[in-house]
């Protein structure tokens, strides 16, 4: 066997090694962490394409990433932002339609070995090619999340996908972006054989070296796939139920504010009827989607947090400490949640409660979490057995000794706290980190018996902590930045969109929040029916209605936080009468299987409780309160406050405060976040209509004075738009 290296005329990213008669192709883009299709690259694909086409001592080619852990991210997302109009957009999709032609058409097959993850314009790529053979591994995923950027598939995704693994397998990759893992790829045919990484290559040649010979098909006849694809995929009268409801529950989902989902199952469709027609639609509904409004605020909300995990949340060169052990105060709802997400990514964890029971319960919560992981093939028994051997539990402070970080969730008191965190200091290390994940309380004040308060700061996890997103981190003026930069470090490694905000009486998210909700409570006090409300916020985007959000966080919960707001911040964050009702009642939410809405013994959600008007201000005397002033009043609340943060120092960026509210509290993300949707409406606009409430409400809706000098010198948050 020869070997000889070179790299192909004035090529940066891709390295051709040929191995008798095979090209292997290494694609490495310089500089960056994964590799994307530049406009540099795809011309340097051409070259090599025109010399396979060319060159006959290659018989087949064989594409391996360089990247350690990805294959191809998809295409350069940079570009879209110079995209102006449809028409550009839809002759870029040409030009990737034509590009992944000629991939598919080369005089040699062309073999994708993927390891990594394989996404976008990377996916549609290897469905160009003859063969793929992907690891066994868990980084080696492949998907098609272009409609998470208000995109669809612009490169024949929406044309190779359906015909390569079914309609209805397609149309589920595609509506919803998910990530597919290689064993699964095998399954549905996306992939043509799943190998174990040492012998990715080794396989993959030989396999090119059958293709050559035609020893293999280049393109496998699809597997079998039961009587249900026959029936449903392999007739037009099937394909027709099956395009129907994939629109019906689209729309259920997205109440139509997403499209591009719906472009996706109008291009396939296009597809069926002919292959021009196909390549047509979705060259043409591309560009449709890619100048839309929601395009634009999800491709901002990406580069918005691809930017962030790059911000280390200090602007002082210092390195933050390793955490290899956490202790965490308090095995409830939230600690357990913390511990389990620890434990996720390899950390020792101390979990300590007060009794040995509630400890027993919270050890059996993050075994739940971690069990749910093991049922949805995201771990191995093996390493389920590992992360839960991470957690151990205590009820005196044994093993803190060594604890680099302590994350307390102990109840939301004051005085508990300062307890818990003296109690703590006599143990931890002098150099351990100390972070409170208290949703209201400033940070400041539960540092206040602290001899260490420079280490002293807030990790504000959201619930359920191995679901939500976001992680706000709190620090007062006394933090040292390397405890910032580890707790920024450390949210980064248990995978959090991590947002550092300075110190104050709910912070960002908590206060925002609490504006919201109040205002959705004074509605109810006005007498607006509770599911015309709560439809009314789902309908402007929010995944759920502000009361159906109060009886999931705790009327408990949210009537203390709303007492801490309303003590800070006076009359302008009051809450609202029906909320204290309703708590005096003893009504608690969900957890208590009585809210403003009832629930069935499962804790299901079964319809208002119509007796819990009789005790709202208004009785059983309902009004009717326009459903846009309903969104407008609770929206522009939230966004006045935002806007506060921001003038007050609260929040570093905007950008902070769009990730913060989109991925921590709900807003809706094709709105871009309060600043984005300021942008968007105009700050003249918002400030109007704050003052026409304001005339009707004062002194609740009086505008931010950052709002007001903006709607006068005509600036924006985001200068470039
Ligand atoms: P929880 O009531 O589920 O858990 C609190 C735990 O602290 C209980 O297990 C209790 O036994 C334990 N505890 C009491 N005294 C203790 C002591 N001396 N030493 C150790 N543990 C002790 O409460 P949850 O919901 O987990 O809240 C904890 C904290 O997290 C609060 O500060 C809350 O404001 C905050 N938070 C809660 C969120 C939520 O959605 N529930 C969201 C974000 C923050």
């Amino acid at each position: 066997m020869t070997a000889v290296n070179e790299v192909a005329a004035g090529a940066r990213a891709l390295t051709v090694e040929m191995v008798d008669g095979i090209a292997v192709v290494t694609f490495d883009l310089p500089g960056e962490p994964v590799n994307k299709f530049t406009p540099g690259v795809l011309e340097e694909f051409g070259t090599l394409l025109d010399r396979a086409d060319r060159d006959t001592s290659i018989r087949a080619m064989v594409l391996v990433s360089g990247k350690p852990d990805i294959f191809i991210a998809g295409a350069d997302i940079d570009q879209f932002l110079t995209i102006h109009t449809a028409r550009d957009a839809e002759a870029m999709s040409r030009d990737g339609q034509q590009r992944m032609d000629r991939l598919e058409k080369c005089r040699v097959p062309v073999l994708a070995a993927i390891h990594g993850a394989c996404l976008g314009g990377g996916l549609e790529a290897v469905l160009a090619c003859a063969y793929r053979i992907a690891t066994d591994h868990p980084k080696t995923v492949l998907g098609a999340p272009e409609v998470m950027l208000g995109l669809i598939p612009g490169a024949g995704g929406t044309q190779r996908l359906p015909r390569t693994v079914g309609l209805r397998g397609a149309l589920d990759m595609m509506l919803t972006g998910r990530n597919i893992r290689a064993k699964k790829a095998l399954q549905m045919g996306l992939i043509d054989e799943l190998v174990h990484p040492s012998i990715l290559r080794e396989v993959a040649l030989d396999r090119a070296r059958q293709l050559a010979e035609g020893k293999i098909k280049r393109t496998r006849a699809r597997k079998s796939r039961g009587a249900a694809a026959l029936v449903l995929e392999d007739t037009p009268l099937g394909r027709k139920v099956v395009f129907r409801q994939a629109r019906e529950q689209t729309l259920k989902k997205t109440h139509g504010h997403y499209p591009a989902p719906l472009a996706v199952i109008d291009a396939v469709r296009a597809g069926y009827e002919s292959r021009e027609r196909g390549f047509a639609e979705e060259a043409r509904l591309f560009g449709e989607m890619a100048v839309t409004d929601q395009a634009r605020q999800l491709i901002f909300l990406f580069f918005a947090t691809t930017a962030l995990k790059k911000d280390r949340g200090v602007d002082v060169p210092v390195e933050p400490l390793p955490v290899d052990k956490l202790g965490v105060l308090g095995a409830g709802f939230m600690g357990s949640g913390i511990a389990s997400v620890a434990a996720m990514q390899g950390t020792v964890v101390r979990l300590k409660d007060a009794e040995y029971s509630r400890v027993a319960k919270g050890l059996k919560a993050v075994h739940d979490v971690l069990r749910e992981r093991l049922a949805k093939k995201q771990i191995s028994r093996r390493q389920f057995e590992d992360q839960l051997s991470l957690v151990g539990g205590t009820i005196d402070y044994s093993g803190f000794q060594s604890v680099d970080l302590v994350v307390e969730a102990v109840f939301e008191d004051l005085a508990l706290k300062h307890r818990v965190l003296e109690e703590a200091e006599a143990v931890i290390p002098g150099d351990a980190i100390y972070a409170s994940n208290t949703s209201t309380i400033p940070i400041a004040r539960i540092a206040e018996p602290s001899r260490r308060p420079e280490q002293v700061l807030g990790m504000h996890f959201f619930s359920p902590v191995h679901k939500m997103p976001l992680l706000e981190v709190i620090v007062t003026p006394r933090t040292a930045p390397v405890a910032t930069a580890t707790a920024v470090a450390y949210g980064k490694k248990l995978g959090k969109h991590v947002i550092v905000v300075n110190d104050g009486p709910g912070f960002y998210t908590t206060r925002t929040l609490a504006a919201y909700m109040n205002e959705a409570g004074y509605l109810l006090d006005e007498g607006v029916p509770i599911d015309a409300l709560d439809r009314a916020m789902v309908e402007f985007g929010f995944p759920v209605g502000p009361i159906t959000l109060m009886d999931e966080v705790g009327l408990d919960v949210g009537g203390k936080v709303g007492l801490v707001i309303h003590e800070a911040f006076g009359e302008r964050l009051a809450p609202s009468e029906s909320l204290a009702r309703v708590l005096a009642d003893g009504r608690t939410g969900r957890k208590g299987g009585k809210g403003f809405y009832r629930y069935d013994a499962s804790g299901k959600k079964a319809g208002v409780d119509q007796s819990v008007y009789q005790l709202l201000p208004t009785g059983t005397n309902r009004v009717e309160v326009p459903v846009v002033e309903m969104q407008q009043r609770c929206t522009l609340a939230m966004v006045n406050e935002a806007v506060r943060c921001l003038e007050e120092g609260i929040l570093r960026s905007p950008r902070d405060g769009d990730i913060g509210a989109v991925f921590g509290i709900g807003f809706p993300p094709f709105r871009g976040g309060p600043f984005r949707y300021t942008d968007a409406v105009g700050a003249a606009n918002v400030v109007r209509q704050l003052e026409v409430y304001h005339g009707r409400f004062a002194p609740r809706f009086a505008p931010a004075p950052m709002l007001v000098e903006m709607a006068r010198s005509g600036k924006r948050f985001y200068p470039e738009g």
